[in-house]
């Protein structure tokens, strides 16, 4: 695919895209239906920025979309998420080696969990090049590589024993709720994506609390890893 193919960063909520946003030059509005999305520049780099909503079916019709009005030579999808791995805390960052669908649950029917049904696919990697690039970032937050697991669940203390249960099968250092839709249709489309999430809390009963407190304190730090990625 031609370098002139846009980068798409994408995340769920305004504060996850705004620093993009608000660095972009040659902004123009592009609309489709109810789906909007910027295109600019970032760093002299043809960037595509967009807010998909929460939730695994907002993040798939908007990735979708995407794919199809940009065709971008890479998908980024950036925003915050809960810790799992203890030994992750509020601000680092966490560089998805893979993500998994968590409540993709058919063991009824002898699948995995995780596994898409009648398909081999369960765990989405990350674009190996991407990840090398995002690693290689100078900053001030602390990068973890890990597994993400997306599901249509804000996690708190109430649910934390079943993702527990569910974590001693599939692992997972973070949690959060369009990663692994948005890996889907990228791999699905053969588009090379990163999910880069900052931890905004650590899926307990401080959640509710800690999530708006520090969203709007963190949601920005995957921005240096991105402009990393653009210039490297
Ligand atoms: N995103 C940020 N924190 C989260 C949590 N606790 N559960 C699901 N998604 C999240």
């Amino acid at each position: 695919m031609s370098t002139s193919n846009p980068f798409i960063i994408l995340g769920a909520l305004d504060a996850e895209v705004e620093a993009f946003l608000s660095h972009m030059d040659n902004k123009q509005l592009v609309q489709g239906g109810r789906l909007a999305a910027h295109t600019g520049t970032l760093n002299g780099k043809q960037v595509v920025v967009c807010k998909s909503g929460v939730g695994k079916v907002y993040a798939a019709m908007t990735t979708q979309w995407l794919i199809q009005q940009f065709h971008p030579s890479a998908v980024i999808f950036t925003g915050v998420a809960g810790a799992l791995n203890l030994g992750y805390e509020v601000g680092d960052i966490v560089l998805a080696q893979d993500c998994v669908q968590y409540d993709m649950d058919a063991r009824g029917l002898g699948f995995s969990v995780g596994t898409i049904p009648y398909t081999d696919l369960r765990y989405f990697d990350s674009d190996v090049d991407l990840l090398k690039k995002a690693q290689a970032t100078v900053t001030e937050h602390k990068l973890h590589v890990g597994r993400i697991l997306t599901g249509d669940r804000f996690v708190t203390h109430e649910h934390i024993s079943q993702l527990l249960d569910l974590k001693s099968e599939l692992g997972g250092d973070a949690v959060e709720m369009e990663g692994a839709a948005v890996a889907q249709l990228c791999t699905i489309h053969q588009i090379p994506f990163l999910i880069i999430r900052t931890i905004s809390d650590k899926a307990n009963a401080d959640s509710p609390i800690d999530f708006p407190r520090f969203l709007p304190v963190v949601a920005h730090n995957s921005f240096a890893v991105v402009k990393h990625i653009l210039n490297s």
